[in-house]
């Protein structure tokens, strides 16, 4: 039998580069490896307050963009998290084997809490999180380096449980980028690329056009000094060197050796043309699929099926040990 593996993005904003090369590449060379489930974890993007119609369009751009990404229907589980009850009911359940002073030290948390206001659901996201990971017998979760934390309490949930009951939990490992992990504000090169930051100048979106991705990567920040010292974090230019060399496979000393007597002006162009070039084929997939609206209902029919089914065995034994049920 194959190992799990389950990752999910929750469909706010527009998918990005960072996404991409911190995750969902990463997400489609997997899937020949495991059984794979990829959600698009719409019960997630409900901690911040938004209109349903748009949330129901945004999931499924979302799902698009997996496709387009190269997720293949015939061989993982692509599904809504919405599809499947019993990522709620798995959730509620280890929410009450957690402690509030556990979820209340999320940096994730802490960060959001601060600029909108928290509910409830945004307090207790990362037990949701951990329930889609736990509910399948996940073994490997890729993801990018700000879930870290998130995956820490899935697997110190895993472990309380399996304590308590038995073996009822796999324990999940993350499957982080060692390069790409983080990719950072084009912007801002101090905080990291927001697929919802609302000015689209910060981020290269998977489905921008060649004219937008030129012109986000002329006015990336770079310095005033030209140099390519890949650790000045203020400069940025390492930042657009991880993205440089994660897209062509070169490694990071040619990329800088290539153009540090040229300077940035070159650098810049060719890498937006990179980038154009790279992403052309997602862009275009995207817009070959996005219309067809049966196919994708389709699609979802048929990924909510199989992942009620792939996480009943799970869900089953862990209420039968807690005491629920007939
Ligand atoms: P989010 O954008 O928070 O929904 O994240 C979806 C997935 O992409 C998660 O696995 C994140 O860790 C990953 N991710 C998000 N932003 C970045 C980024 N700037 N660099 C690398 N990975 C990212
Ligand atoms: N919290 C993740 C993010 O913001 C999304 C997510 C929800 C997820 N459930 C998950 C990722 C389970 C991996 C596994 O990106």
């Amino acid at each position: 039998m194959k190992k799990r593996l389950f990752s999910g993005t929750a469909p706010t904003g527009v998918l990005t580069i960072g996404n991409y090369l911190g995750a969902l590449r990463n997400w489609a060379v997997r899937q020949e490896e495991y059984d794979s489930l990829f959600s698009i974890v719409d019960m997630h993007a409900l901690t911040v307050p938004r209109d349903g119609r748009e949330l129901r369009q945004r999931s499924r751009d979302f799902l698009c963009l997996y496709l387009a990404c190269g997720l293949d229907p015939e061989k993982s589980t692509l599904f809504l998290q919405s599809g499947n009850p019993a990522h709620g009911e798995l959730a509620w359940i280890l929410s009450c084997h957690t402690a509030m002073g556990e979820l209340s030290r999320m940096t994730q948390y802490k960060a959001k809490a601060q600029k909108s206001g928290a509910n409830a659901g945004l307090f207790t996201y990362p037990v949701l999180m951990a329930a889609d990971i736990l509910l399948y017998g996940t073994h490997l979760v890729p993801v990018g380096d700000d879930q870290k934390q998130h995956l820490e309490l899935a697997r110190r949930l895993a472990v309380r449980f399996n304590k308590k009951y038995g073996e009822l939990f796999t324990l999940p490992e993350p499957l982080i980028p060692e390069k790409t992990g983080r990719i950072m504000n084009l912007k801002d090169p101090s905080s990291k690329m927001d697929k919802s930051h609302p000015e689209r100048e910060t981020f290269i979106a998977l489905t921008d056009t060649p004219g937008e991705i030129t012109r986000k990567i002329s006015r990336a920040k770079t310095d005033s000094r030209g140099t390519f010292d890949l650790n000045d974090r203020e400069s940025g230019i390492g930042n657009l060197v991880r993205i440089y060399s994660a897209l062509t496979g070169l490694g990071e000393g040619t990329v800088v050796w290539e153009y540090e007597h040229r300077g940035y002006g070159p650098f810049k162009r060719d890498l937006a043309e990179i980038l154009c070039e790279s992403l052309r084929p997602i862009r275009e997939r995207y817009g070959e699929i996005r219309g067809d609206e049966s196919y994708l209902t389709e699609l979802l029919k048929r990924g909510e099926e199989k992942a009620r089914r792939k996480s009943e065995p799970v869900l089953t034994r862990v209420k039968e040990a807690v005491g629920l049920g007939i």
